[in-house]
């Protein structure tokens, strides 16, 4: 493993001890968009001190060439490209492999990338029998961290993580597998049988045949649910070092297989502050119910003695409106007229947004709705329920962090992620028998 940074240092800084009046210099480093960080690397080793940052606010822990945030404009940039191009023009599978590989494909690189999806993704039929160990009404989420981590137990052939080529397989396996996991994991709470993918459809295709198909009847796919879908994927592709891609490259820094670190993701992805806030979005409109009582949630929301947050609101990065809600809320409305429904929650949520903008508590806090806002309403009026949304995630997000995960394992300066701690517990003691406690 190499010490040398990728990005040359273009300064320094000087950090000087108050109480012994040392000093020591760091490097700065400056990323493409100008951001600068400072290398303390050598901070411990020169000082024995370390930095206190829970949250990784002020953290960077890797170089990564892969997603652009600035959340201070509402900017993101998939490999330079801005979402609301992609998500306009392109589609998930392109995107997926231009978070992959860096640049967008050919004509023939995305017939041969869509091909080699399409081929993988049937799943070995013993995994079924995964499910049938589950109860009946087990979250969908943690069927997916089992079975996803058991994936690992069925493919040997693409565990090296050392081998190019078997990492590249490993990635196809997890994007194609996935939409196949989530809909069985949906087919089994319903009790209705597996439906197998058809390879005459595509990823987004298929996925929602397996969802919503069964074998005694002929299922018609709505071109307007596909597009949809292939948007909510394409939107939550991938999103820097978010706490589920910060796992899944923890998870990677110590050398575990591909499938075990997109497992460790699911599981952080699943929390109600990250993944799971669309889910909980929808709960919250529901519970708010009425316009009449959006101003009482309103200041229940403001108010610190209680737990009460909007949800689907504020984002950790982004201090403006977050720019997948602005394509999320657009299509929102598409998929309501095209689809011919009329939904309440989404006159709720309208009016919500327009309640809490106005407010000073959220302007000066610069809470802006964010892509989970919409999201479950859109999945409500496709007829997919609450459980599966954080699921649907899952399946976009895994293109994220099989990408993040490939960087890192290629980054030579990258070792296993070991933060270190401020101990705050009891010094040194003798043990003391029981009998004299
Ligand atoms: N409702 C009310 N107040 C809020 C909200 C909210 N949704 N979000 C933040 N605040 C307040 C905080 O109480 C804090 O106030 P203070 O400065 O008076 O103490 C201030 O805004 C800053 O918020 P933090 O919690 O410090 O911001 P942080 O970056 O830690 O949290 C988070 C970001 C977790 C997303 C937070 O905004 C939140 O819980 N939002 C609701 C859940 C949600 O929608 N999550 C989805 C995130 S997007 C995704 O994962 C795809």
């Amino acid at each position: 493993m190499s010490d040398q940074p990728l990005v040359q240092p273009v300064s320094t800084v000087t950090l000087t001890f108050n109480d012994t009046n040392e000093t020591i210099e760091l490097p700065v480093l400056k990323g493409t968009d100008g951001h600068m960080g400072i290398d303390i690397r050598k901070l411990y080793d020169k000082t024995g001190f370390i930095t206190y940052d829970p949250g990784f606010t002020s953290t960077g822990s890797c170089y990564s060439g892969i997603t652009y945030i600035d959340g201070d404009n509402g900017i993101l940039l998939y490999r330079g490209y801005p979402i609301q191009q992609l998500a306009e023009k392109s589609d998930f599978i392109e995107s997926s492999y231009l978070l992959i590989n860096g640049e967008l494909p050919s004509k023939e690189e995305k017939a041969d990338f869509a091909h080699r999806i399409t081929r993988h993704t049937m799943v070995h039929e013993q995994l079924s029998d995964f499910y049938r160990g589950f109860r009946r009404g087990a979250h969908p989420m943690a069927i997916m961290v089992g079975v996803v981590g058991a994936l690992s137990a069925f493919y040997h052939d693409s565990l090296d993580i050392d081998d190019h080529e078997q990492r590249d397989v490993a990635a196809h396996r997890l994007i194609a597998k996935m939409p196949t996991l989530a809909a069985m994991a949906y087919k089994y709470s319903l009790g209705q049988p597996f439906i197998y993918p058809q390879n005459k459809l595509s990823l987004v295709e298929n996925f929602l045949n397996m969802m919503f198909a069964v074998p005694c009847e002929p299922y018609e796919l709505n071109p307007v649910m596909v597009n949809a879908m292939d948007k909510i994927l394409l939107l939550h592709a991938d999103h820097e070092q978010n706490a589920s891609t910060s796992t899944v490259r923890l998870a990677g820094s110590s050398r575990a297989n591909p499938f075990a670190c997109i497992a460790s993701g699911i599981a952080a992805l699943w929390g109600p502050a990250h993944g799971g806030a669309n889910e909980a979005v929808l709960n919250m409109l529901q519970e708010i119910g009425d316009k009449s009582q959006i101003k009482k949630y309103v200041e229940r929301a403001k108010d610190k003695n209680d737990s009460f947050r909007l949800m689907g609101f504020g984002h950790r990065v982004y201090k403006n409106y977050d720019p997948r809600a602005s394509v999320m809320r657009k299509t929102c409305h598409d998929v309501l007229n095209q689809l011919g429904i009329k939904e309440p929650l989404l006159e709720l949520a309208m009016e919500l947004e327009r309640v809490a903008l106005e407010d000073d508590y959220f302007v000066e806090r610069k809470l802006y709705p964010n892509v989970d806002f919409y999201s479950g309403i859109i999945f409500r009026a496709m007829g997919i329920p609450t459980s599966m949304f954080t699921v649907i995630f899952a399946v976009a997000r895994t293109v994220g962090w099989i990408a993040q995960w490939r960087e890192m394992i290629e980054d030579p300066s990258q070792k296993i992620g070991r933060p270190r701690q401020l101990y705050t517990g009891s010094p040194l003691r003798d043990y003391v028998p029981i009998n004299k406690r």
